[in-house]
């Protein structure tokens, strides 16, 4: 399995999406930390399908599954339609659009491929698969840049809590806010040698106890696992001073989608006294949508949470699953991104932001 060359681990070794001539290898996430096993996906809808089953997840690692999407999408197209092959690409990204509803980067990194489609008049297959490198490459280097800029927006700290997983496994490398905690740990910027990270076990799919403490195994930095539940009485122990999140869509107004328990933890780190930043590349922000209340929050099946024993026709148990929270704007600290940190965000400052972007 080849990997793009310059798509290197040179700070982290996981990498979630590999594209090769054959297709894209996605690292099947559920089967983590247990097994280690890429599926090859050669058609879009296999993509589609690897999004909505969550052998990929973390917002910007759907995006740029998705934009491997339209390459395969475009490479079918063209091989069974030759010139007509723009009229049958339109279903194949409306399939790739279908698979989740919540992290923004889906619609970003698809309507970047569909206005470069808009032009392309020829075989599209090379163009069209030098733009979805070029989100891949984008992602890891704001994600680099973003890492610095949150660990010197922190500064020295003892401890930090992560909540669900953020990182290599969630983007095209690196993380957005295990990248800060990356960044934080390269920089010596913990006061003691100590464990200080600690990751939330993020029920009920548990990316936090899968796949958070598996990733940083693998590059060797330590990390405290608590059960969500905890979260509050480490913070009243004195053990941290940020907690740390990434973002699956901010709306203009700086509202922030995160997954299930993000609104907690923003809630609780208030209580505390304690710094509360969210990390997100500028793909994560969603400027037509002007509050966190309009976000398309994603309901999973009540299996993903319901005892074995509930699941009989005659239970009157049921489960409710939003995967998905809202963070009002008034609770973050900083909002990092890849073109700078915003104190405490507002549309006003989203805005500026946003602006030439
Ligand atoms: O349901 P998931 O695992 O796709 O949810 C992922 C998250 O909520 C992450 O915190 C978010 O995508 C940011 S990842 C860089």
């Amino acid at each position: 399995m080849h990997d793009t060359p310059a798509i290197q681990h040179q700070h982290d070794q996981v990498r979630a999406l590999r594209w090769s001539e054959e297709g894209l290898y996605i690292l099947d996430q559920r089967l983590l930390p247990e097994a280690i096993q890429y599926h090859l996906c050669t058609q879009a809808s296999q993509v589609a399908e690897a999004i909505r089953t969550m052998q990929v997840r973390g917002a910007p690692a759907i995006g740029i599954a998705a934009a491997y999407g339209v390459v395969l999408a475009a490479r079918q197209c063209w091989q069974d339609h030759g010139n007509q092959w723009k009229q049958f690409i339109k279903t194949e990204i409306e399939c790739l659009a279908h698979s989740r509803p919540t992290a923004v980067n889906l619609f970003w990194a698809l309507n970047r491929m569909a206005e470069l489609i808009e032009v392309l008049e020829e075989d599209p297959v090379a163009r069209l698969l030098k733009e979805a490198k070029a989100i891949h490459l984008e992602d890891i280097a704001a994600n680099r840049k973003m890492g610095a800029l949150g660990a010197q927006t922190i500064g020295t700290v003892q401890g930090v809590l992560t909540h669900c997983n953020t990182g290599s496994l969630a983007t095209g490398g690196y993380g957005t806010a295990l990248g800060v905690i990356r960044s934080l740990k390269q920089q010596g910027n913990f006061t003691q040698d100590e464990i200080q990270v600690y990751a939330t076990e993020t029920r009920p799919w548990l990316q936090g106890a899968r796949l958070t403490l598996w990733e940083l195994e693998q590059d060797r930095i330590p990390a405290t696992l608590i059960a969500d539940s905890a979260a509050a009485f480490l913070m009243q122990q004195g053990r941290i001073q940020w907690v740390i999140v990434g973002a699956d869509r901010i709306a203009a107004n700086g509202d922030v989608a995160n997954k299930i328990g993000t609104y907690s933890l923003a809630v609780s780190a208030r209580q505390h006294g304690l710094g509360f930043m969210v990390v997100a590349p500028t793909s994560t922000i969603d400027r037509n949508l002007p509050q966190g209340g309009l976000i398309p929050i994603e309901e999973r099946e009540d299996k993903e949470l319901l005892p074995e024993y509930y699941r009989r026709s005659d239970s009157l148990a049921k489960a409710w699953n939003p995967v998905f929270d809202i963070t009002p704007a008034e609770l973050i600290t900083a909002l990092v991104t890849e073109r700078g940190v915003i104190p405490k965000p507002d549309p006003a400052s989203l805005k500026k932001l946003l602006q030439d972007v």
